[in-house]
């Protein structure tokens, strides 16, 4: 089975393909990226909702490719500023900005702000196109991760606002975890997780299906 994964960073593909193994057998699966397909353009991410993002993204893919597709769209949320930066994580300073400016933006609207809770979120979406080997309505998950900002950074690894993130759990931020300790716990592994389980449960349904009708 042929997915598109609604994305062109490798890392990211690289990384479904190893942790969406665990759930469904990967010799039938076969991941493919928005380059392998020949998709030029850009999606224009104008949701409101990581779960709009999400779902506008892998209906794009899946009308261009045919293929059954899979989006995600994720970033940070802290209480205190009701909710922000959300689905603005990536460009919450500006456009064009990287994420130390973002890390910094957010250091200056927390200052002083005694409750740092704040929560990753991961949602995903998962689109069946006509004539797919699997039919349906789309597939949405969540997974979030809760922890705290820190008043300074921390740690050297990951990307975006890992290094000002505190897992409790752990005594670490997301910067100062290896790769499967994060993917353990993190809101993109607890999405995959359950998108493996929904996409699992459908091939499972699928075949049950066209063992009682063809005997296949
Ligand atoms: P994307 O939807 O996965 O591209 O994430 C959008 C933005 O959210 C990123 O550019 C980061 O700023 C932030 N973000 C999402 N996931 C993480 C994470 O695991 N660590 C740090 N920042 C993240």
């Amino acid at each position: 089975m042929k997915i598109l994964i609604a994305s062109r960073n490798r890392g990211k593909i690289a990384e479904l393909r190893e942790l969406l193994g665990a759930y469904i057998d990967s010799s039938n699966l076969e991941l493919v990226s928005l380059d392998d397909v020949g998709f030029e353009g850009e999606i224009e991410e104008n949701g409101t909702t990581f779960e709009e993002n999400a779902l506008i993204k892998a209906k794009a893919a899946a009308a261009f490719s045919g293929l059954i597709s899979v989006a995600d769209d994720s970033g940070l949320e802290v209480k205190a500023l009701g909710g922000e930066p959300g689905v603005y994580s990536a460009r919450y300073a500006g456009e064009g900005h990287d994420d130390a400016a973002n890390n910094e933006k957010l250091l200056r609207n927390l200052h002083g702000v005694r409750d740092r809770e704040a929560a990753f979120v991961c949602c995903m979406a998962c689109v069946f196109p006509e004539n797919a080997p699997l039919q349906g309505e789309p597939i949405v998950v969540t997974g979030k991760c809760v922890g705290e900002i820190l008043c300074c950074p921390r740690g050297e690894g990951g990307f975006g606002y890992d290094p000002l993130f505190w897992f409790d759990p752990f005594g670490k931020t997301f910067a100062e975890m290896d790769k499967t300790e994060k993917n353990s716990i993190s809101h993109r592994g607890e999405a995959v997780k359950q998108l493996g389980i929904a996409l699992d449960e459908k091939i499972r349904v699928q075949k049950e299906l066209l063992w009682r009708k063809y005997g296949l």
